[in-house]
């Protein structure tokens, strides 16, 4: 038997395909991030491109020099992603930092640093926390992924009660706001986020890993795009984007970051990174602070 029109199962999936569609690549639109309008390329001479629509940020390396880039915004708070694919292959001595800073002899710091390694070999996830221009807050770990194969998300969650680094929505790191214990916070200093690609077989040498950048390799090439800081209080002169905001809003599915606590399932997240993949952790170094480590420690998961 002939019909003129499909039958109605098949015209609601034909409905849904374009209204999916529609609405699919309306999300897509909302969260594509502009780095020409969130970011500046601030030095590399050309060697930090912004490609793609300004979708796409692309930081390189050669022996003439690095390159990087700074956010447009200062922010003081919040929930800050990135997608970054690392310089594959014989990447050992390049290094490419991402971390947020303020500025001054007292900055503040939140790092997130990547060594590279030779073929096949891992890299090092470095992280710190620098409050008052203190340091001296390492912790490293090795991924669970290869990190050159594809784009994956690198996380900061920085509230007033605590910094929270995260890996593809896994928790790896908790920075406690321990102010009550005499241990100075990131709380007042608005940050810029940064970027680069650079050499550093001098520091990765003195580090133990007695490899040389291989320049026959370069140029080295990273890659950076969905950036999302919808979730982030820029301040802009002396005020805040979210105390602008109603109290009402501030508690709203969107901005609950702003007191996120750490419920059960991220601590048992936490703790298998740490159990699994964490290969140093200041706290543990008592050669290093034959004194005592630092206070923060005894409190510190
Ligand atoms: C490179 O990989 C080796 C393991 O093969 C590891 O011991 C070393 O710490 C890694 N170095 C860096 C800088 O990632």
């Amino acid at each position: 038997m002939a019909s003129s029109s499909p039958p109605s199962k098949y015209r609601f999936s034909l409905v849904c395909l374009v209204l999916c569609f529609i609405v699919g690549s309306l999300v897509a639109v909302a969260s594509a991030s502009n780095f020409n309008q969130d970011f500046e390329i601030t030095w590399g001479d050309g060697r930090g491109k912004i490609l793609d629509n300004n979708e796409l940020l692309m930081l390189s390396l050669d022996k003439g020099s690095g390159s990087g880039f700074q956010s447009t915004n200062e922010y003081l708070f919040g929930k800050i992603d990135m997608q970054l694919k690392l310089v594959p292959g014989n990447s050992a001595g390049t290094v490419t930092a991402y971390y947020l800073a303020s500025e001054g002899l007292t900055w503040d710091e939140i790092d997130f640093e990547f060594l590279g390694n030779l073929s096949g070999d891992p890299y090092i996830l470095h992280t710190n926390v620098y409050s008052q221009g203190k340091g001296n807050r390492e912790q490293q770990f090795y991924l669970w992924f290869d990190p050159t194969a594809d784009f994956h998300t690198y996380s900061i969650l920085w509230n007033s009660q605590r910094i929270v680094f995260s890996v593809d929505g896994t928790p790896i790191r908790e920075f406690k706001n321990l102010e009550s214990i005499g241990v100075p916070f990131p709380k007042n200093q608005p940050m810029r986020l940064y970027s680069s690609l650079w050499n550093a077989d001098d520091w990765a040498t003195r580090g133990g890993l007695l490899v040389k950048t291989d320049w026959t390799k370069a140029p080295f090439v990273a890659f950076y795009r969905n950036f999302n800081a919808i979730n982030a209080c820029v301040w802009s002169s002396g005020a805040s984007s979210c105390t602008s905001k109603s109290p009402s809003s501030t508690s709203s599915a969107g901005n609950t970051w702003l007191s996120q606590e750490f419920d059960l399932a991220s601590q048992e997240k936490l703790k298998w990174v740490q159990r699994n993949y964490m290969i140093y952790n200041y706290c543990k170094d008592t050669k290093r602070f034959p004194q005592g480590v630092p206070q923060e420690c005894a409190l510190l998961s």
